[in-house]
């Protein structure tokens, strides 16, 4: 297969074929991803909730995020893989988003990196497409300043929100970015914005009216405890199967019964009667 390139993501766009993304944050999620045939995987900073155990995704730092990126891109080759910059390191001024950009291509080989943030953030995309890295706009619901927005709520429902994230799309385009993710963002509004850029958008719970959807690994798979937003939806119950097989292993050693000759080395008799000797 050959790896997924920008021009084929505009060309899927062009074409009107759905796009997908799914987070990996470790070489066997990727793996997993890419088995799965999706075109894109982002090594999200969500990484800090579903695999950090943090309530929220600010504190994830940028070693954590480089880290990370690096063993996705050892676990897959095809997809186009995007890494999420954390908060604070693109916020503070264009150097500072370019250096620490740099870090992801550098020292984790990935395709582009992501950043969230409309119009505020034109210049910042600007200097690192500038530089020659990619870039992918994150608008709508941007959980890094969801207390600005008033809490992790659906954006754009008035005239005046709506015209926001619209111009916001077009800024971040301008920019140079060469894809958006759209998140939270009403599903004719998502589907407005995608219409007025030529760039591929990327939808979660922005309806189908995208020109992609991502999901986040552990919500696909049901690995993420109870949590179950409305634009979730969840196709297996992998935390309830994996706990399943784990409980039965510790019953098994508890009742004698694993390990059995079958996951055991043998040995020659000749050998421990020796041992046995005086
Ligand atoms: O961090 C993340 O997983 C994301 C997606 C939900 C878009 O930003």
């Amino acid at each position: 297969m050959k790896k997924i390139s920008i021009p084929r993501l505009r060309e899927m766009k062009e074409k009107g074929e759905p796009i997908t993304m799914i987070t990996a944050y470790s070489a066997w999620q990727a793996r997993l991803v890419e088995e799965s045939g999706a075109e894109m995987i982002l090594v999200g900073d969500s990484l800090a909730m579903v695999e950090k155990g943090f309530s929220g995704t600010l504190p994830v730092t940028m070693e954590t995020m480089v880290d990370a990126c690096a063993a996705v891109t050892r676990g897959a080759s095809v997809p186009f893989i995007v890494g999420d910059m954390p908060f604070l390191s693109y916020e503070v001024d264009p150097s500072q988003a370019v250096a620490n950009a740099g870090r992801f291509i550098k020292e984790a080989a990935v395709d582009a990196v992501k950043l969230e943030g409309g119009r505020e953030r034109a210049g910042t995309i600007q200097a690192i497409v500038g530089a020659g890295m990619a870039v992918i706009g994150h608008i709508g619901l941007t959980p890094q300043s969801a207390t600005l927005l008033g809490g992790f709520r659906v954006q754009g429902r008035d005239v005046e929100g709506a015209r926001r994230l619209l111009d916001d799309a077009r800024a971040v385009e301008a920019a140079g970015a060469c894809a958006l993710v759209l998140e939270c963002v009403p599903a004719p509004l998502a589907r407005f914005i995608s219409e007025r850029v030529l760039i591929p958008t990327i939808g979660i719970g922005a309806g189908a009216g995208c020109d992609g959807q991502v999901l986040v690994f552990h919500d696909i798979l049901g690995l993420y405890g109870d949590f179950r937003p409305r634009f979730v939806k969840r196709y297996v119950e992998g935390g309830r199967i994996l706990k399943e097989a784990l409980a039965e292993f510790v019953g098994e050693v508890r009742q004698g019964i694993f390990p059995d000759d079958g996951h055991s080395f043998g040995l020659d008799e000749s050998v421990l009667e020796e041992l046995r000797k005086p």
